[in-house]
């Protein structure tokens, strides 16, 4: 995280990659255009592969990285998701499947047992992907994310990314809540992992980027040919403001869990509020899992408050410290009520999710209490 993607060490050489604001190169050289490669890229790519055990690529925003992933597929592709994936790979998924180029089901990926029941009946049937040719998604692709979002389940990634091997389907984790410093897919199995390097990995909520990590080299091969092809490319200086933030990613980890966990532990006493959802607690189904899984219980928390959705959006809206807006993994706290947005019919009413940023302790506790209070203002 500190020391992979620096220029080397010959005395009078600078320890940070410049931002290379170049769209052509020498010819002769590995790089020859700038829709291909850039060595600013190299750089963040050299920090994320290194973390994730895998080779990465960078991409000018998560989706486009989903995105690529999903276009590397034979059409038409066959996809298994969980019901709690990010919106907008559902969203996407289901523009794809409107268009004809992949079909998809949807499960509660909490449930190994149906989800691979959805992965073998979607594997191996009549017209269906038979696994045989071994390119990339040609038996089928399992889409998983652990925790999901937003309801912060916890979801055996070990298991189903074993079973659903062994029905021939390929196993792709987003793993932009965890990052690797939590969670590493690879080493779990899986053949690729996704980021929204929008969240955590750059951690200051000033870039739109993504990335996606594998360790096998068809993987890497076809979606770099992706990249080049549909052009979703990032910029040389927003990969330079990611490979800067990325630094700090573990001080901001811990600082951002730490929080987390003492907001869910207060949240959970507090009169205004029916249900918290957190990994850290013991009450949490996947707790134990969750121990076993990941590092540590990550910088989200999820809660629902009584009164349902309005009283939830006086919350979200009540907040003085926090800001009140989408996206996560910044340092500064964000809230919001979720099921406002398409794709989210299935979460309960009353439903806030916080991306807990370090600031200090007791100013958000103070922030929160006053909100959920309906206190005056002047608090803070
Ligand atoms: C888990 C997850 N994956 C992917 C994305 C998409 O990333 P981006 O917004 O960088 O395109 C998001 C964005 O919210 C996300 O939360």
């Amino acid at each position: 995280m500190v020391h992979l993607g620096r220029p080397t060490g010959t005395p009078g050489a600078p320890i940070n990659v410049p931002v290379v604001l170049s769209s052509t190169f020498h010819q002769g050289g590995a790089i020859m255009y700038g829709r291909d490669g850039n060595p600013t890229w190299e750089a963040v790519e050299e920090v994320i592969g290194g973390l994730e055990g895998g080779e990465a690529l960078l991409f000018g925003s998560g989706l486009a990285a989903i995105a690529a992933v999903m276009e590397s597929l034979p059409v038409p592709g066959w996809i298994v998701v969980g019901g709690d994936a990010y919106n907008g790979t559902r969203r996407l998924l289901a523009d794809v499947a409107g268009r004809g180029r992949l079909r998809f089901r949807t499960v509660d990926v909490t449930d190994a047992a149906a989800t691979l029941d959805a992965c073998s009946q979607m594997a191996g049937g009549p017209g269906r992907p038979s696994g045989q040719s071994g390119s990339f998604g040609s038996g089928g692709l399992l889409w998983l994310e652990s925790p999901t979002n937003p309801l912060l389940d916890v979801i055996d990634l070990p298991a189903l990314i074993e079973g659903a091997h062994l029905l021939g389907l390929d196993v792709v984790v987003d793993n932009t809540f965890c990052t690797p410093l939590l969670q590493r897919p690879l080493d779990m199995g899986a053949d690729a992992v996704v980021h929204s390097a929008t969240k955590l990995l750059s951690g200051h909520s000033d870039v739109v980027l993504g990335a996606v990590a594998s360790n096998r080299p068809d993987v890497v091969t076809a979606l770099a040919k992706r990249r080049s092809l549909h052009g979703a490319i990032a910029g040389p200086l927003e990969a330079w403001i990611l490979l800067r933030g990325i630094r700090t990613l573990d001080v901001r980890l811990e600082r951002s869990q730490a929080n987390a966990a003492e907001l869910a532990r207060r949240l959970a006493g507090h009169p205004s509020v029916e249900r918290v959802r957190f990994p850290g607690l013991v009450e949490h189904p996947g707790h134990e899992l969750a121990g076993r899984l990941m590092k540590g219980f990550g910088t989200m928390v999820s809660f629902e408050v009584k009164g349902g959705a309005g009283a939830a959006e006086e919350v979200a809206l009540g907040v003085r410290l926090m800001t009140a807006g989408t996206s996560l993994g910044g340092v500064e706290t964000l809230i919001e009520r979720r099921g406002r947005w398409e794709a989210e019919e299935h979460l309960p009413p009353g439903l806030l999710r916080l991306s807990v940023g370090i600031e200090a302790i007791e100013d958000l506790w103070a922030d929160l209490d006053q909100a959920l209070l309906g206190a005056p203002a002047g608090l803070l």
